[in-house]
């Protein structure tokens, strides 16, 4: 089958990559030649990556090449038996563009998006098939990320879900199935690691250092939510953020914070700009965190708390299964564990009882606990055994 790609930025081209090196031929869109130009160099260099590790032969490499084609026209696409579009996030662009498609492309020519923040079924809505459209949701970079999200929009057709979850598979990937919600499964779960250490810092409960230390060393977080809101860039990391919140009608659980908006405000992007809630200037002195294992594991046990949540919710609301819950947010952001076995691990008892006091000393809603861990914790079940 050949996949026209549609935009050959950071994750178009990835994409590419990953469609031609699992033998597919691939045609890659984009208005911009010098974009064309780029994702050409980027896949070249990524492939002879992989060849110096020993993970790809020079002729599987030359071979991933010879299948990749460069393009501005999109008559070019009139063979392919899938497009995605990896352009711009603008819903009124998409929707053009999947117009445009639909006059090349075949009746039968599957169609998709790996829009990260926008409604699948918003896009689908301007296609005159959109029977045949639904989101295929990489991360970045997407020759190296296993997860794919897949998203059927409310108008997709039954079974095309799992037929792009098996094409998925034969690429290497590990594909989820996820409800079209805001964020899908990660970018909704996920907002706490981020939102509720920023919220911990506010409160002067303990500086940066220390709350990274308490996620990294007590948690077995790869990296702390600082540490990776800088790596992220606050840019892209706060954009997600408000698109969750809006996308959920502005619910307080997913409240951006002034504190990020001010570091964008002046600039302090995080490692990309030289600074974020650290200092990347060379020979700049990393803050020391405070060890106080009392202090971390109250901090640790907040922030998981807020996750598990989140998980819970998402599973409660059928977002996803819980086999998928748990591959999304430990493929697709490498948590030590999945969050509902980690819930079962703690008790759901004591995650709702961390959850229950937060709400009880603040009187938020943000701390509203899953009727779904409530049901559990009164019947002293676990989210594996029910
Ligand atoms: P990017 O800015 O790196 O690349 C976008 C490319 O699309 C550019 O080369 C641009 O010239 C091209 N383009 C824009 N409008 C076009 C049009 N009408 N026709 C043809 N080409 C057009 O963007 P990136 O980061 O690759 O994101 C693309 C999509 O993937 C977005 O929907 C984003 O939400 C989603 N996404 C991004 C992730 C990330 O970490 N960057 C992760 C997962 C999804």
């Amino acid at each position: 089958m050949t996949i026209g790609i549609i935009g050959s930025g950071a994750m178009g081209a990835g994409i590419a990559q990953v469609a031609a090196t699992a033998g597919h031929p691939v045609r890659l869109l984009d208005q911009n030649p010098a974009a064309l130009e780029k994702a050409r160099a980027g896949i070249e260099a990524s492939l002879r990556k992989l060849m110096e590790k020993g993970k790809l032969t020079a002729g599987a490499a030359a071979a991933t090449l010879a299948r990749l084609h460069f393009t501005s026209t999109m008559t070019d696409f009139a063979d392919c038996g899938l497009v995605v579009e990896a352009i711009v996030e603008d819903l009124a662009v998409k929707q053009q563009v999947f117009k445009q498609v639909e006059e090349i492309a075949s009746a039968d020519c599957l169609l998709a998006s790996n829009t990260s923040s926008l409604s699948i079924t918003a896009i689908a809505a301007a296609c005159r098939r959109p029977e045949r459209f639904l989101g295929i949701h990489f991360f970045n970079p997407a020759p190296l990320m296993r997860l794919v999200e897949i998203v059927p929009a409310a108008q997709t057709r039954a079974g095309l879900a799992e037929e792009v979850k098996a094409l998925v598979t034969s690429w290497g990937k590990t594909p989820v199935l996820a409800q079209d919600t805001p964020g899908f499964i990660v970018n909704r779960v996920a907002r706490p690691f981020y939102g509720e250490a920023i919220r911990i810092l506010e409160e002067g409960i303990a500086d940066a250092a220390t709350i990274d230390w308490a996620l990294t060393e007590l948690g077995g977080f790869r990296m702390g939510p600082f540490a990776l809101m800088d790596f992220i860039g606050h840019d892209v990391n706060f954009r997600v953020t408000e698109a969750v919140y809006a996308g959920f009608f502005y619910d307080s659980r997913y409240r951006p914070s002034l504190t990020q908006q001010r570091l964008l405000a002046a600039g302090y992007l995080g490692r990309k700009a030289g600074w974020g809630f650290y200092d990347y200037a060379p020979g700049a002195v990393p803050p020391t965190p405070r060890r106080d294992a009392k202090l971390g594991l109250s901090i640790l046990h907040r922030v998981l708390a807020m996750l598990i949540n989140e998980a819970a919710d998402a599973l409660y609301l059928r977002v996803a299964s819980r086999e998928d819950l748990e591959l999304a947010m430990t493929t697709g952001v490498n948590y030590p564990q999945g969050l509902l076995a980690w819930a079962d691990a703690l008790g759901p008892a004591q995650v709702l009882a961390t959850l229950d006091g937060l709400y009880h000393e603040y009187h938020e809603d943000r701390y509203r606990a899953s009727p779904l861990l409530r049901r559990l914790a009164r019947d002293n079940q676990t989210f594996f055994s029910v």
